[in-house]
């Protein structure tokens, strides 16, 4: 339909377009000098002759140029479609309507092979606040280059426990990847305790960007499952609105970010309360600039939950982990760094299998009560680590909580034949020394040697009683 309006319309625009054009150039051709009258005489001469031997033709032909969609805004505005701003009536269907319209935009150009590429349309809330009473989703998999932003989006009462109000889903294409670039910004979403605010399925690089997410039910706030590269950033994510300190703690449930999926950003982002913040089980995440203050270790929360036993692959720098800590299951491959504990919060290394390997736990802060809460625990009930390669926790800076470390000096003085140093205070896995080297300083020139490494204590002999000092230096 549009299409076929076009074509009737260019060459007549053209048409036009040209006499103004025609004007503006026999304007300048003909001399000042010439009366006033003599010169409009000749432009319109010169005008008519160039109309009949040039233009004329173009008139009757096609435009050269293939014709286009209807040029216009494509602003999708939910307050034209029905939607109700004040939150009062249901505004599910004028807003589903609104992501239909959009969803059918004209194509732009190429996104990932079976994405419609929507051109920059934008769903604009148009700073209102909506009653929604069931999800909002596109009515298929397959567009991309698309915004959604400006507004609120309250579940109703009645909206289904199980659900999201924003669903990137589509359980029955055969897409590798269902949609892309679809951008979340500037929204708050309000799940009633009835549901989750964004479910992000098999999609790719996808961003919400400064959204507040609250009152989700005991499910999750943000879920990115398979797909790649979710973004979110700039982002309040807390299923009570708190600012901690809050009576209800220790009832807080869900997770506010739970990332199913491999390569996503949870960026400069806070979590104010659930029972866990962020569930990572997929690889190279990266988290930065994450303030977990959702539920207290001491009440039973968790800040950050890594369950990839195995083959961990995640990246934890530059956060603050505020009175929750981190709990990562057989880790290996993983970076905590640049990371401030507060309030006894704590690293806890729990063992599946018995495997941890390439841990590198360094140049964090934690802070705590003075109660000796160590800064990185190993939970071993289901089995020991066995299988410890490449764990570094060193150069942490540690006030109130007992240090931990895998690299660990020490020494002792004595006269006698037998020196020993015990790490046990100090070093994280219990009887496990790969490497030692020590120096013996001494009074005379005994004869010494390393006798035994069992139970991080460190013996070094010698042949003959000396007084002499003996350095330690001893890693896992
Ligand atoms: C927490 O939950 C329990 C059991 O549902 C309830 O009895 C208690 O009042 C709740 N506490 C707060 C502070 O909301
Ligand atoms: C070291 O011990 C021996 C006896 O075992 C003693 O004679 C000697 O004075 C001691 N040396 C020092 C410096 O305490
Ligand atoms: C090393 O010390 C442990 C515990 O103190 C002991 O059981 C073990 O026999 C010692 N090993 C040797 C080679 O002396």
């Amino acid at each position: 339909m549009e299409i076929r309006k076009t074509q009737v319309a260019m060459p007549v625009l053209l048409a036009i377009m040209t006499l103004m054009a025609s004007q503006v150039v026999f304007a300048g051709k003909f001399p000042d000098s010439m009366a006033l009258h003599d010169r409009q005489m000749a432009e319109m001469q010169a005008l008519k002759a160039s109309l009949v031997r040039r233009n004329l033709p173009a008139l009757v032909s096609p435009p050269p140029t293939p014709p286009q969609a209807v040029p216009g805004p494509r602003v999708y505005k939910v307050i034209s479609y029905g939607a109700d701003p004040t939150g009062k009536s249901d505004s599910t269907e004028a807003i589903l309507k609104a992501l239909e319209d959009a969803f059918d935009g004209p194509e732009h150009g190429p996104l990932i092979a079976g994405i419609n590429d929507l051109g920059g349309a934008r769903i604009d809330l148009e700073g209102g606040s909506y009653l929604i009473s069931r999800p909002l989703r596109f009515p298929s998999a397959g567009v991309g280059n698309l915004l959604i932003s400006g507004g609120t989006l309250r579940a109703s009462d009645d909206f289904p426990v199980d659900k999201y109000l924003i669903e990137l889903k589509d359980e029955a294409s055969k897409l590798q990847y269902i949609f892309e670039y679809i951008t979340f910004r500037d929204l708050l979403i309000d799940c009633n305790y009835r549901g989750g605010a964004i479910a992000v399925i098999n999609s790719l690089r996808t961003s919400i960007d400064n959204c507040y997410i609250t009152r989700f039910g005991n499910t999750n706030g943000i879920l990115v499952q398979s797909g790649h590269e979710t973004y979110i950033r700039n982002t309040f994510l807390g299923q009570h609105i708190t600012a901690g300190g809050d009576r209800g703690e220790r009832n807080f449930t869900g997770t506010a970010v739970n990332l199913m999926g491999n390569d996503n950003a949870v960026t400069d982002t806070v979590i104010f309360s659930a029972a866990i913040g962020v569930m990572i089980s997929g690889q190279a995440n990266l988290l930065s600039g994450v303030h977990c203050y959702n539920k207290a270790t001491g009440f039973g929360g968790t800040g950050i939950y890594l369950r990839l036993p195995g083959l961990t692959q995640n990246r934890i720098v530059n956060s603050y982990m505020d009175y929750t800590g981190i709990i990562a299951e057989d880790p290996v491959q993983l970076q905590i760094s640049g990371t401030f504990f507060l309030g006894d919060a704590f690293i806890l290394l729990k063992s599946m299998s018995g495997v941890v390997k390439g841990i590198n736990i360094v140049d964090n802060m934690f802070s705590g009560s003075g109660n000796g809460v160590p800064i990185v625990k190993l939970d071993e009930s289901r089995k020991a680590f066995h299988d410890v390669d490449q764990v570094v926790v060193d150069r942490n800076s540690v006030n109130g909580m007992a240090m931990k470390s895998t690299v660990a000096k020490g020494s002792v003085d004595g006269n006698g034949t037998s020196w020993t140093v015990d790490f046990n205070p100090v070093l994280l896995f219990p009887n496990l020394i790969k490497h030692v080297q020590y120096t013996l300083v001494a009074d005379g020139f005994p004869v010494h040697a390393l006798r035994n490494v069992s139970g991080n204590r460190v013996m070094v002999e010698t042949n003959a009683p000396v007084t002499a000092t003996v350095y330690v230096t001893v890693d896992q």
